[in-house]
Formats: structure tokens, sequence, C-alpha cells
């Protein structure tokens, strides 16, 4: 089937009357559950609760072939220029192979479509391994306190400073898995607003400090003036020789790394191939390592490669990145859904939401196809999330009854690592409750049966029951985790990682470059000039501000 015939057919079954009902294919189908239920390592997909019939399915898949996913996907792997506009591979997976493993699972490297490909994939992993093992040897010896502060004393604290993806998924994992028994604490400096600083140094001794620069550039401005901020504050206490030997830099710009003052041993690269949002895995890791051990860091990585594994070697029709892309696609393109929320029910993961924002929204926000062109449909959705059950008390009212639906992930775990069962069973009861009224609903006779029972009036009846009906079939998908750790949250995380780059292929965009963050920063530019006094061109609009913004500073 050619991409235009899949996406025709797409488009027809997306017209019909009831293509947005799911409690029908409930009843059509005794197996449902089963049928829309697959696994990959320990995680546990269920999309039964999506208006995915077997028939659009089928289209589904179809289109994914189409869209040549399975090509993309291994072109990937195989270090093949897929970031076309920025002219390079996207590599993040090599850097979870670990040592003494074939690149890839049996059989796959044979290809004759990765084997220009595999040889730069060697590359970057030679390189990943090289870096690996000296943040192992790094990580080891602050813990085992070889390395020690400029006054000898050990650290306690790790400041890591960076922003987007050189904070976000580093942040994310650490808040997921941090324990009081865990070697170092770790706090992760991002906005340039410095009320971030001003509330995060209160915590922290000066003489016990290690600070991360974590930027794969080395030049965004935030990051770079935090850096200095903190230097400035370590040195007041420590000497500049002493703070500048407490600094260590994360990056792919060695050179920018030098000319800040710190030493070849203190910097720990990796190649341009990995992006931002895909760099938890690199140098940028760092973080975590320190703060929970090298095993967490190490079992990260396994657990990534598990699904890794996955993607690479299972069908389509079982591919969990795969069809969690697909049912993407079903709801922005084939229903009109433009926002998707992500709901975990672990207050661990409470950054999670926000890590898939920049890894979703900064790789999927595009309306220029690889070929140039304005695409011809829907793209990224607005993803937004909050832990379960906060959630239930803020946005949920719209997700229930708003106007358009939201599709929903609900990312729930089995076992909890504390000791209240009933909280963790209240928990659950929570989100798999909201699952099912965003998919049964309550129609407007049942809610007037029930007022009238309770006794209500004709008139409250009439008045009152229109807004407590649920529409239903609302859709979401379920991912059951048994366990959260290093190795079951590594598996998630290159689970929508695979996701992204699915949609990528399937809308026929790069998920790879970020171009609209850049003009943002080159008018940054303008605007601090024209703050600071100097002049710059700046439109009126924010000239005014300006202008009225320094005179409550007293400068106008
Ligand atoms: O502004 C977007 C961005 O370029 C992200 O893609 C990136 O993760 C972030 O900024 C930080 O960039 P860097 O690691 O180079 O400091």
């Amino acid at each position: 089937m050619t991409l235009d015939d899949a996406w025709s057919t797409f488009a027809a079954l997306a017209r019909r009357p009831g293509a947005a009902a799911v409690r029908p294919l409930f009843a059509a189908d005794p197996d449902r559950v089963a049928r829309m239920t697959h696994r990959a390592g320990d995680l546990l997909l269920d999309q039964s609760r999506t208006a995915i019939g077997p028939e659009v399915q089928a289209t589904l898949i179809a289109l994914a072939r189409a869209a040549g996913v399975e090509g993309f996907r291994d072109a990937m792997a195989g270090g093949e220029t897929v970031n076309v506009t920025e002219g390079r591979g996207a590599l993040h997976m090599a850097l979870r192979i670990p040592d003494g493993a074939p690149a890839y699972p049996p059989g796959w490297g044979e290809r004759p479509a990765s084997k220009v490909g595999s040889i730069q994939t060697n590359a970057a992993w030679n390189q990943a391994r090289q870096t690996r093992e000296r943040m192992q040897v790094f990580t080891e010896a602050v813990h085992a306190g070889a390395i020690r502060s400029a006054t000898g004393q050990t650290y306690t604290d790790v400041v890591n400073i960076g922003i987007g993806g050189s904070d976000l998924g580093p942040a994310m994992v650490a808040r997921a898995l941090w324990t009081p028994a865990c070697p170092l604490r770790a706090h992760y400096l991002a906005n340039v607003d410095a009320h971030a600083w001003e509330a995060m140094h209160h915590r922290l001794d000066p003489a016990r400090t290690l600070v991360l620069i974590a930027s794969k550039t080395f030049t965004t401005q935030e990051t770079m003036t935090n850096a200095r901020l903190v230097r400035a504050w370590m040195a007041a206490t420590m000497g500049e020789e002493g703070a500048a030997s407490q600094f260590v830099a994360l990056s792919t710009n060695l050179k920018g790394a030098a000319e800040f003052g710190i030493p070849e041993d203190r910097v720990f690269g990796f190649s341009d191939t990995v992006g931002g949002r895909f760099s938890l895995w690199s140098a940028i890791g760092l973080s975590v390592a320190l703060a929970l051990g090298w095993n967490a860091f190490d079992r990260l990585l396994a657990g990534a490669r598990v699904m890794d594994e996955h993607f690479l070697a299972a069908p389509l029709e079982s591919n969990l990145p795969v069809l969690m892309a697909l049912a993407e696609v079903w709801h922005v393109n084939g229903l009109g859904y433009p926002s998707r929320a992500v709901l975990p029910y672990d207050e661990r993961l409470a950054r999670f939401p926000a890590h898939l924002q920049q890894l979703e929204m900064e790789s999927l926000g595009k309306a220029v196809g690889v070929d140039a062109q304005p695409v011809a449909h829907g793209t990224g959705p607005v993803v937004f999330g909050e832990p379960g059950t906060n959630a239930q008390h803020s946005f949920m009212q719209l997700i229930h009854q708003g106007p358009t639906p939201v599709p929903v992930d609900f990312i729930l775990v089995a076992k909890p690592d504390h000791a209240h069962p009933d909280s963790h069973r209240k928990l659950l009861a929570n989100g798999l409750a909201q699952a099912e009224t965003l998919l049964v609903g309550k129609t407007l006779e049942q809610v007037r049966a029930e007022m009238t029972e309770a006794g209500a009036s004709e008139w409250q009846v009439a008045t009152i029951a229109p807004h407590r009906v649920f529409t239903g079939d609302r859709p979401s998908n379920v991912l059951l985790i048994p366990h959260l750790d290093a190795f079951t949250l590594g598996q998630l995380v290159a689970l929508y990682e695979h996701k992204v780059a699915c949609l990528g292929a399937l809308w026929g965009i790069n998920p790879f470059d970020q171009w609209g963050v850049e003009l943002g920063k080159v008018v940054a530019g303008r605007t601090l000039a024209r703050l600071e006094g100097r002049t710059a061109i700046v439109d009126r609009a924010t000239d005014a501000l300006v202008a009225e913004i320094l005179r409550l500073q007293g400068q106008g």
C-alpha cells in the first residue's frame, strides 16, 4: 500500500460515524483487553480504552509500513543521517549498548541497510564506552572519598547546572529514585532566574559541593550565567583555584569547557549525534550516577537497552513504541484531539510529564516536513501532566467534561517502596477509576434516575442533570510497571523516546532538530542590550514594556 493510499483509508475510517466510540468495541469483542494489551520488558501497555478496533489497527499498521517506520528505526539505530536538517545521526541508542555486547540483537547487524551506519554506530559506541568508563571511575572515586573537595572534605552534594535536556531527564530520574540512603544529594539549577539559586545555596556547603556544568553546546545563556554565579559564590569561601577544582563539565564543546577553566580530566564529552532531550544516557547523566550510585545509572541504561531491543526486533503489531505512536496518530489526525495528558500515579514521577514535554513537543512541534514542504496534517499534540491523584483535583474536570477529548496516558506502579499498603491501594484505585470513568461515562438517563431516586425535584433534575453527564468514550493508554526502579524507569523513558522517533517517520518531520527555539534566543540577546541601556532595535510593543520596567526599577 502506498503512503497516500494508507492515509486515504485512514481518513475514511476516521470520517465514519462513531469513529470515536470505544464502548462498542468492547461489546463486539470479548477478547478485546487481551488483544489490545502488549508487553515489552517489564512494561505492560493496555490500549483497550482507545477507539482503535481491528480495522483501524490494521490501517494504522499499514500506515506505519507505508511511512517507513521500520526503515527509519533501522537507519537511526545504524547511525545514518536521520537528523537531516542538521546533517547527523541520532545515536542515543548507542549509549546503552553494554560492554561486550554486539551492537545489535542477533541477526540485526546483518541487514544490508545498516552496514554503513553500523560503522558510525560502532565509533559512537566506542566513544560512549570510554566516557562511561571514566564516569564510573570518577563516580566511584567521589563516593569512596578518593576525590575530595579543595579543603580535603568528602562531597555531600552535587549541583547540576543545565537546562532543557541537560536538566529535565537527570532531574526527573534523581527525583524518582533518590532515597536518604543514596550517596549524594542532587540539586538541579536550570532557570536564569536567580531566585532559583537564592533558594538553593542556603542548603549547600561550598566546601562539600561538587558542581557539574551540563551543557551540550556550553554556550546556553542560562547555564553559563548560572555557572558564573555559582563559581563566584564558591570562590568567595574557597578561593578561585579551590572553586575551579570543584567544577566538572558535561559537554560536546571541549574548547568551551577549557575556556571556562575546567581541566581536561574533569570534562566528560559526548557526541553531537546525541540530542539534548535524548542525552540522559550520556555524560549528561553524571549527576544521576553521583546521586544514586553507579549501579543505578548502569541499571537505567540496561533498562533502556531492553526497550531498544524490543523496538528493534518486535513486529509492528506488538511493538510498544510503534503502538503508542499509532494511537497518537489516530487521536491527532483521525479524531482531531490536539492535546494529551500524562498522569503518573506515582509521586516519584512528578517530573516525568515535564521531561516528556520537552522530549515530545521539542521533537514533534513542527509544521515543515523533511521534504521542506509544509505538512498537510497535524503533528505533535500539546503534552501536559501531573501526578495522580493531584491531577484529579485540578485539570481532570476538563478531561472528563470539556468539549474536546484529551487522551490520557495513565502510568501505574503495582508495588510501592513504602510500607503503607492502604495508601497505595487508594492511589491505584483512583488511577484505575479515572480510566474507567473516562471510558464508561454516565448518561442523562442514569443521572436523572439517580437524582429522582435521591428525592430531587423535577425542576432540580431538569436543571442539574445535564451538568452531571459524562459522555464517556474518552480514550486512554494504561502503562503498568511492576515496580519503579532504575531498570524499569530506563525502559519507560526509552519507550517514549522511540515513540517520538516513530511519530517523526509517520508525520514525515525531523524529530531531532529544534530550530523553533533559536529565534527566541537571538531576540533575547537584542532585548538584553536594550535592558542594559545599550541601543537595540526592538519592536514597539516590547520597547514600551522595557521603558515601563526601567521606570519601575527607578532607571527610566
Ligand atoms: O533551547 C533548547 C535547547 O537547545 C535544548 O534542545 C537543549 O536540551 C537545551 O536547549 C540546553 O542546551 P545545552 O545542553 O546546549 O545547554
